[in-house]
């Protein structure tokens, strides 16, 4: 196995990958016109629920990355490509919690059910407020073309990686890795 990070981050990173990637279609989806009520309504529920359990999984991966962090970035890497992925991982931790909470807030505040929360008795935690649901949902609407931006250096440069330069870096994340 080589450096890099410990399995359970590895296969946090990859749950939360699919997650995420599956968010931002299903969220457009379910707001578009000409969807049948039934389809509406269940992509409604998998997009809160789903979104709730991304917010718990990013606040556990977070607990577990500052237990045990992942050794560092191969020495031959340039400095500015360094920093370069650090600052890109960081705001790509900013945004997906910007997104879940937006998304948790506009729901919360609009109202409406997390089917999820309301079976175990942990919803609503907040009061209804129309106003303030109208800018979390605003906010909610405009993070996604920040993620998605994020998303476009983070996939790309790790590709490069893994296809070009074949340095290591790709089977620092990959769980099935065999050297
Ligand atoms: C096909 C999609 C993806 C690929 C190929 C990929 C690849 C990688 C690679 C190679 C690393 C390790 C970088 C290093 O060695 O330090 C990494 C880390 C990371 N990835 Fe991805 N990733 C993908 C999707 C995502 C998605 C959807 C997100 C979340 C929005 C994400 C968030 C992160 C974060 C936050 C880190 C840094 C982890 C840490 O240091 O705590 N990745 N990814
Ligand atoms: C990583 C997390 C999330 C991502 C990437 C995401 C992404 C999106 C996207 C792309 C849309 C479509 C926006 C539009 O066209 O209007 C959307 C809408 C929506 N999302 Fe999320 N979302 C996330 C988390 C959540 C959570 C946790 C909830 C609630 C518990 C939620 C509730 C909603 C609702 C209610 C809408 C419809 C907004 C409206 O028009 O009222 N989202 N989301």
């Amino acid at each position: 196995m080589p450096q890099g990070y410990r399995l359970p981050a590895r296969l946090l990173h990859w749950a939360l990958a699919v997650a995420i990637l599956a968010m931002l279609p299903v969220g457009g989806i379910m707001v578009s016109d000409g969807l049948d009520r039934a389809t509406q309504n269940t992509l409604f529920i998998l997009h809160k629920n789903l979104g709730v359990v991304i917010l718990l999984l990013m606040i556990a991966r977070l607990a577990y990355r500052a237990a045990n962090p992942p050794s560092p970035l191969p020495a031959q890497m340039p400095g500015w490509q360094k920093t370069a992925a650090r600052t890109t991982h960081i705001l790509l931790y900013v945004m997906v919690f910007f997104m879940a909470i937006t998304g948790y807030l506009r729901v919360t505040w609009g109202g409406f059910p997390i089917e999820g929360l309301d079976a175990i008795g942990l919803h609503p935690l907040l009061a209804r407020n129309e106003p303030l649901a109208e800018i979390a949902k605003t906010l909610h609407f405009y993070g996604r073309f920040g993620l998605l931006a994020l998303l476009a250096l983070h996939i790309g440069a790790a590709l490069h990686h893994a296809v070009i330069l074949r340095d290591g870096v790709f089977g620092r994340i990959w769980p099935f890795w065999r050297a």
